[in-house]
Order: structure tokens, then sequence, then C-alpha cells
């Protein structure tokens, strides 16, 4: 039994704590009802009479030592947690600071371009009804134009969908307001197309409208020039391609000078020298009886772009996927103060 509890004292002066789970382990061992140290004294009336008074004081040293030890590394592991707290938290962070993701700096980058000239910010439902997405901007029931853009009904309900423009937050802002009016929508659209490099079900818009008397497409024009220059800079030009949407009549799409060769034709292009960027024309009149606005009276443009489109070009991205997989060695690049 010396033996033993000459063993069991060496143990516990080799004993150390990191924390104050593995110290309390080592009381619970030791000292507890079922503990080391508990037990010997149980053992004691099995010891011979003449060795009980040697015996009784090595186990209360050893008593002692364990409780001894428990304080002492009870202390230590409070001073240390008292220096943790004593860190200065004023210091600046050292973790590096992170970044916008590049659709966030080309949306604030064409909202800004856009706030300089007048324009306002409106914003709307991402679940929308048959009237905001599509029949208020001219699509009749059952018209083809409708498949242009491929949707999704909520729970199948011909009568919810998640928008498929932002053209419907126009629609809202005609509704409460009256001219003159210039807004840009910027915001989440989804269509049920497969997801490729060049497209997927979900992307972000900016769209805009400027409603007002004697709006004319010349005024499009010069809106739509000064702002391509400004996001792809002061050589670029622009040119205006006939089209079809069912809210603008006429309609137009525009293309830029390539900004990756200058015009001169590379893979990007596809050797035209031209980019396409956005869609746009005059609002048709239909759409602007159908929101309360007297087409009589207030004639206006609209426009409408892709950001990931927008953000391809200006970066140089072949593949819309990188946009959504958030892979920081991708999005660690764009650094931004914006
Ligand atoms: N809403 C159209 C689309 O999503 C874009 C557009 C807006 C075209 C305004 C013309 C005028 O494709």
């Amino acid at each position: 039994m010396k033996d033993k509890i000459a063993g069991i004292l060496e143990e516990v002066k080799g004993f150390s704590a990191e924390n104050l789970d593995q110290l309390e382990a080592f009381r619970i061992k030791y000292l507890s009802k079922k503990g080391i140290v508990t037990g010997l004294f149980t053992e004691f009336k099995n010891v011979a009479p003449e060795q009980r008074k040697e015996m009784g004081q090595l186990m209360n040293r050893l008593k002692n030592t364990v409780q001894d030890k428990i304080v002492s590394l009870k202390e230590g592991l409070d001073k240390s947690q008292d220096k943790i707290n004593k860190h200065d938290l004023t210091l600046p962070a050292e973790a590096p600071l992170g970044s916008r993701h590049p659709l966030a700096i080309v949306r604030n980058d064409i909202i800004d371009i856009f706030s300089r000239i007048g324009f306002n910010v409106s914003e709307g439902p991402e679940i929308e009804d048959d009237f905001h997405n599509f029949s208020a901007l001219n699509f009749p029931a059952n018209h083809p134009a409708r498949d242009m853009q491929d949707t999704f009904f909520i729970n199948k309900n011909p009568d919810i969908a998640l928008r498929t423009h932002t053209s419907s937050v126009q629609v809202r802002v005609m509704e409460n307001s009256q001219p003159p009016i210039r807004t840009i929508s910027p915001g989440r659209v989804f269509r049920n197309e497969a997801i490729s490099a060049r497209a997927h079900c979900i992307f972000h818009q900016v769209e805009g409208l400027y409603v007002d008397t004697n709006v004319s497409f010349a005024d499009l024009k010069q809106t739509l020039f000064y702002f391509a220059k400004e996001l792809f800079g002061e050589d670029t030009k622009t040119r205006f391609r006939p089209s079809y949407f069912p809210f603008t009549e006429p309609s137009a799409e525009m293309d830029i000078s390539c900004n990756i060769c200058g015009g001169k034709g590379c893979n990007i292009c596809k050797y035209s020298g031209w980019v396409e960027i956005l869609g746009c024309g005059m609002v048709d009149p239909n759409v602007l009886d159908l929101c309360g606005i007297d087409s009589e009276k207030y004639t206006g443009f609209a426009f409408g772009m892709g950001v990931e489109r927008i953000a391809m070009l200006k970066y140089q991205i072949n593949d819309l996927r990188l946009f959504f997989e958030n892979d920081v060695r991708f999005i660690n690049q764009f650094k931004s103060t914006i």
C-alpha cells in the first residue's frame, strides 16, 4: 500500500491541466466519492494496526497534495484567461478585408451612372402576379411573346410566378406615381433555362424607365450612349438594331464596340467588332394606359440589361457560372471600395 500511495503521489505531482475541464476531470478522478484517494480511505480499515499511523499520514499528505495541486493549477489558468481578456480590442483586425462580389460592383457602377443624370432606384417583389410581369406590359394572354421568357410558376398557379424581368417594378412605379418618372430597377430575376456558360436560371438585371412630356427616341439614344461611355470608356461606340419587345414600340437592341478588341474583331465579339448589351425602346402607349398614365400627354423610353452579361464583358469572364460558385480564388480578384 505504501508503494501504491507513492506511485499515486508521483502521478499527481506530474499532472498539469491546459484548461478548466481537464482540471475538473482531475478532481473527480482523485477526490470524488468514487475517486482514487477516497478509495484509499475505504481500504484503510484493512491496514494492520501497527502501520495505521504511518499510512494515515501518507494518505493525508496525498490528499493535501491533490488539493494544493488543484488550487495552484486553477490560479494559473485564471491568470492566462485574464491575459486573453486583456487583449487590446481597439487594435485593427489582422484578418484580410473582404471585397464586394463582382456583380455587386457592376450593379453599383450602373446605379451610380444613372443616378448622376437624375434616375432614382426602385425595387419590387421577386414573386409577382401575371398583371405586373406580363399583362400590364402588353403581353396578351396566350400570346407567343410570353414564351420569350420561360417562367417559373409558383405551385402551378398561372397567376403567380417568379418575375422574369424587373420591368414588373416599373409597372408598379407607374401605377403609383405620375410623370416625370426617371427610375432604374436593379434586381434578381428568374427564368426556366438550362444552366450553361452563357445562361442561368437566376440572374440580375437593371432596367430603366423615363416618362415625361416630349420624350423621344433621341433622348433614349443619348442617355444610353452616355451610359455606355461612362461604363466602358470614352472611346466606346454604340449602334442600335431593330428588335421586338411587346412593351416597347419601336424596340431596339444596343450593341457597343467590342471593348476587348476595340472593334477590330475577336472571339468575344465573334469577329463582328460589336457586342450586344441591352434591349430598349419607346414605351408602348398601351402600357402607359394600362398603368394609369395618359398616353396622349406623355411618352417614355425603357431599357433593360443583364448585370452578369455586362460584368462578363467588363472583366472578360467567359463563364457565367463563376458568379454563383463563390470560389474565393475567383471573387478575391475583385477589389473595390464601392
Ligand atoms: N424586359 C426586357 C427583358 O428582360 C428588357 C427590356 C426592357 C427591353 C425595357 C426593352 C425595354 O428582356
